[in-house]
């Protein structure tokens, strides 16, 4: 793929025309790398030339060639003869910054807080022996299930029952894990298929929490979504979702679906009350909006409260994505969708355009982790749970300035800092040996550069000495200021 190359004037808009604090090169070094650090400039652009760049800001050509050089020396250009300058992410932890998170390989003397993923579930290596005594049976079969095992479907459509949606195996579609499910709705519902083709009069608008999951942002547009930011409100006991701005934001524009997290919100851990539930399908029923809703994190409640009920059981049309990942193990790969019966014919066809179906091995041992769901989890949320604890006390120790609601569930601290400076801390964090990725990420439109994410999935011998890294980490984060040019970057994007 050929890059985009970024004009002079556009860069200049993005990170200023000064003033340049002596020496120009440094300054104008920070500034870029701040830009590339917190999702401005996006990785893969071509950089303008540096004679070019030089008289957009007002600088000498060779204070923007030594800086381009320090900029390739820590990694975050890439210069081959005849292409020009790339950006890229240096290789060090915390260097993932684009809307596609993927784990950040971090050596074991660095921390990871990129991903909010535990490690393998003890129960694992047991029920994949169980799976794989079981396999036998299927191998005189074709191994082709597109909408997955029959024994699967039946404990996940169970499992909705009892929840209180209840579910028939045939509305279950199995995936490849949650991520898998979402693109496969977005798809279906934007793009359709030969044999279901979509609504050419309908919207491609969707609605998409601010913050969100990042890697939702990456799929849906991708799927050629336009996104409309509904920004989460922002109370005294942490986020939640004003449904009198979202009936706004629906009356505005013609929205066709909305993609929600409802359960212990990635990244705020924000969980939607049961008694806001109704009135939340009502609403999207009313505006014909399809609520596509993000499950994942639904089972991990840190509160002795109940499982939450299932939008579904509010709003029938709604399609559901769940997963293994957050509660046996990433590595699984396997997730599901629960469908409205209407849908059902639909998203099958569209999933078969993108695969023909998860791994029966897999899909083996997850039917034997359901089947173990509640003897499993416990101890698992209290690890969880502690590390929460240990998370919360480093940072109220070390960064009493930094804002933070103790979340009732889910995997990480969503964090208001005092300044904005998150791509600044989470370059700075990388001198510390810590992996962060920066508030931008979050953002499906822009901001968010006052707020960071601190997983609390790492080991709790790692959580515990977080406190000092991160505040040594901020302090260089602020001290980064001077070196900025004054004058607030435009969001490009
Ligand atoms: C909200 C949300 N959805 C989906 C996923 C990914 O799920 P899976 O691994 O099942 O594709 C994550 C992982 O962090 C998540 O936080």
């Amino acid at each position: 793929m050929n890059p985009s190359t970024m004009s002079g004037n556009r860069l200049a808009g993005i990170i200023g025309t000064g003033p340049w604090p002596s020496p120009a090169y440094d300054s104008l070094h920070a500034a870029i790398s701040r830009v590339i650090a917190d999702g401005r400039l996006p990785v893969g652009t071509r950089l303008p030339s540096e004679r070019e760049l030089a008289t957009a800001i007002g600088l000498s050509r060779t204070t923007t060639t030594r800086t381009y050089g320090l900029l390739r020396e820590q990694g975050f250009l890439l210069t081959r003869r005849g292409s020009g300058s790339i950006v890229r992410l240096p290789n060090v932890p915390g260097g993932r910054i684009d809307h596609l998170l993927t784990p950040a390989g971090a050596d074991e003397s660095e921390i990871d807080l990129t991903c909010t993923a535990q490690v393998a579930s003890p129960w694992l290596l047991g029920a994949y022996d169980r799976a794989l005594s079981q396999l036998p049976a299927y191998l005189p079969g074709t191994g082709y299930y597109p909408s997955g095992l029959p024994v699967l479907r039946e404990a996940i459509a169970e499992r909705f029952t009892r929840r209180g949606a209840p579910t028939d195996p045939d509305q279950i579609l199995i995936t490849s894990g949650a991520f898998g499910a979402v693109a496969i709705a977005v798809r279906a519902l934007l793009q359709g298929s030969r044999a279901h083709p979509p609504d050419r009069s309908s919207s491609r608008r969707i609605l998409i929490e601010s913050p969100t999951y990042p890697n939702a942002i990456a799929t849906l547009e991708g799927a050629g979504a336009s996104l409309v930011s509904y920004p989460l409100e922002i109370g005294e006991d942490g986020h939640y979702w004003d449904l009198a701005a979202m009936e706004q934001a629906l009356h505005r524009s013609r929205i066709r679906a909305t993609y929600l997290i409802p359960d212990f919100h990635n990244p705020t851990g924000a969980l939607l009350p049961e008694s806001a539930r109704g009135e939340l399908a009502e609403l999207l029923q009313r505006h014909s909006v399809t609520p596509i809703i993000d499950e994942s994190i639904v089972e991990l409640g840190l509160e002795d409260a109940p499982t939450p009920t299932p939008l579904a059981k509010f709003a029938p049309n709604s399609i559901t994505a769940g997963s293994t990942s957050k509660i046996f193990w990433g590595g699984l790969r396997v997730g599901w969708m629960r469908l409205p019966r209407h849908l059902i014919d639909s998203m099958a066809a569209t999933r078969l355009s993108l695969d023909l179906g998860a791994p029966v091995l897999e899909q083996l041992v997850a039917a034997e982790l359901m089947r173990d769901h509640d003897a499993i989890l416990p101890d698992y949320l209290d690890k969880l749970r502690t590390g929460r604890d240990i998370l919360v006390a480093q940072v109220r120790t070390h960064l009493p300035s930094w804002d933070l609601s103790v979340p009732a569930g889910g995997m990480a601290l969503w964090v208001r800092l005092p300044e904005e400076r998150s791509g600044a801390l989470a370059i700075a964090a990388r001198e510390q040996g810590l992996a962060l990725v920066a508030g931008p990420n979050f953002a499906p439109s822009g901001g968010l550069d006052g707020w960071i994410r601190l997983p609390y999935t790492a080991a709790h011998e790692q959580l515990s000495q977080l406190g000092p890294r991160l505040a040594a980490a901020w302090e260089d984060a602020l001290s980064m200021e001077g070196r900025i040019p004054a004058g607030r970057a435009r969001i490009v994007a």
